[in-house]
């Protein structure tokens, strides 16, 4: 598969770039320490700023792999408010999942779903990615919604798919593939003009 990394992208509101040490004290304010963040991913919220530093360390090594796509999402201010990112599944088959956190206080004003659809862009435009994938715990409706709004397509529930502190988890499974992505964009030049 054709890799570029992670580089920075700007969008309306926000820019995604990779995390830095010196993000890790926002980092952990606005969004690693929160509870509501963590109730649907599968570690816990931090308890001091060193968990955040060390997972900011983990990502720092892995930026040197150009398959590996994470961001922090960041206000045009530069406050910190969330990560994002694309896990290669298959180097073969060509294929990833696209994950997203945003701090509780930042919910409900289209901040996801902005950075969603810009990674999505990103990476059909630099990589030969064929297909991105997407799930969330049903009882997660807002993370399904965000799926929706950027076009992923409703592909079916994944029974106890993954496990948290609550226990399994049925998922519900979206996914776009790129000749739907470039539909898609065909179809926006068209409104546009
Ligand atoms: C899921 C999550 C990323 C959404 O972030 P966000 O920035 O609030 O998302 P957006 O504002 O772009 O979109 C959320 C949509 O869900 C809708 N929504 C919110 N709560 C909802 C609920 N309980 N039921 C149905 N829809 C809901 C919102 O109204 C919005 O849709 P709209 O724009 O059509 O009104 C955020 O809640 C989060 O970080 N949760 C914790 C981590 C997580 O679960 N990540 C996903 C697993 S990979």
């Amino acid at each position: 598969m054709k890799h570029i990394g992670t580089k920075t992208i700007e969008t309306a509101r926000l820019t995604l770039r990779r995390l830095k040490l010196t993000d890790s004290e926002m980092m952990f304010q606005n969004w690693t320490s929160d509870e509501k963040v963590t109730q649907f991913l599968r570690w816990d919220a931090h308890k001091t700023i060193d968990d955040t530093r060390r997972m900011i360390r983990q990502w720092l090594d892995h930026y040197q792999d150009d398959s590996t796509y994470y961001w922090g999402i960041y206000l045009k201010d530069g406050e910190m408010i969330g990560s994002i990112g694309v896990t290669i599944t298959s180097d073969h088959d060509l294929k990833g999942a696209l994950g997203y956190k945003i701090g509780s206080r930042f919910w409900n004003r289209g901040y996801s779903s902005e950075a969603a659809k810009a990674v999505v862009d990103y990476m059909f435009r630099n990589t030969d990615i064929e297909r991105i994938d997407s799930f969330s715990s049903v009882k997660n409706p807002a993370s399904g919604k965000v799926m929706e709004k950027i076009g992923m397509r409703y592909e079916g529930r994944l029974q106890h798919y993954y496990k948290t502190r609550d226990g399994f988890h049925d998922c519900t499974l979206y996914a776009i593939i790129r000749k739907e992505w470039e539909q898609r964009n065909s179809d926006q030049s068209i409104g546009e003009i």
